[in-house]
């Protein structure tokens, strides 16, 4: 059982937790994720959390990350996030602040020492958030993205274990 609360810098309280069966619907309104037929491929391996707000645990978003791999060896694996908020959630630091628990989450949990996120290079409300949770962007990925009106170019963030020491 997972559970982890923070605070945005709103003072906002922030909790990322495991969804309780039947409660989580996709926030309405999310850009850049219209996957079209192709969501999702089979044996694609994800976890979930969900972010809820306030006392009253409030759910407004979701927290995904799945395994990456840049080599055979154990030391090349990373996680891959990423976030989705409802429109009424957004602009309030709760993404920054969201993916940064999530990394440190995962740096606490998990051996890895890299997690990345990528974003479309339009997304500037995503770019703005990775870089306020102290992500670096090292780049284009090209045409590395497919949605439902076909490939698109990718800016990758990434932050490393000893980004927070
Ligand atoms: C992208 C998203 C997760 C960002 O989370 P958020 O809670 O809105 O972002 P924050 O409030 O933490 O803001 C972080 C920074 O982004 C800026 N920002 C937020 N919304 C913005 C907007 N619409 N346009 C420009 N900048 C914006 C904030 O001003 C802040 O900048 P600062 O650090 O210079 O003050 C959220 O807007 C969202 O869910 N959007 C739709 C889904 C999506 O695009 N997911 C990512 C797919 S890769």
């Amino acid at each position: 059982m997972t559970r982890i609360e923070g605070r945005t810098y709103r003072d906002e309280i922030l909790i990322l937790r495991d969804e309780i069966e039947g409660e989580h619907k996709e926030p309405e309104g999310t850009d850049f994720a219209e996957w079209g037929e192709n969501f999702f491929r089979p044996g694609f391996d994800i976890h979930r959390l969900v972010i809820a707000i306030g006392a009253e645990d409030i759910v407004v978003g979701s927290l995904t990350w799945h395994e990456v791999w840049y080599g055979p060896t154990t030391g090349s694996r990373a996680w891959n996030i990423g976030i989705g908020l409802a429109p009424i959630a957004r602009g309030r630091g709760i993404g920054s602040t969201a993916q940064r628990m999530l990394a440190q989450h995962l740096f606490d949990t998990t051996d890895v020492d890299r997690v990345e996120a990528s974003t479309d290079v339009a997304n500037e409300p995503e770019q703005r958030a990775l870089e306020r949770a102290g992500f670096t962007r090292e780049g284009v990925i090209r045409q590395a993205q497919q949605r439902a009106d076909g490939q698109h170019d990718l800016y990758g963030y990434s932050i490393l274990r000893s980004d927070f020491e």
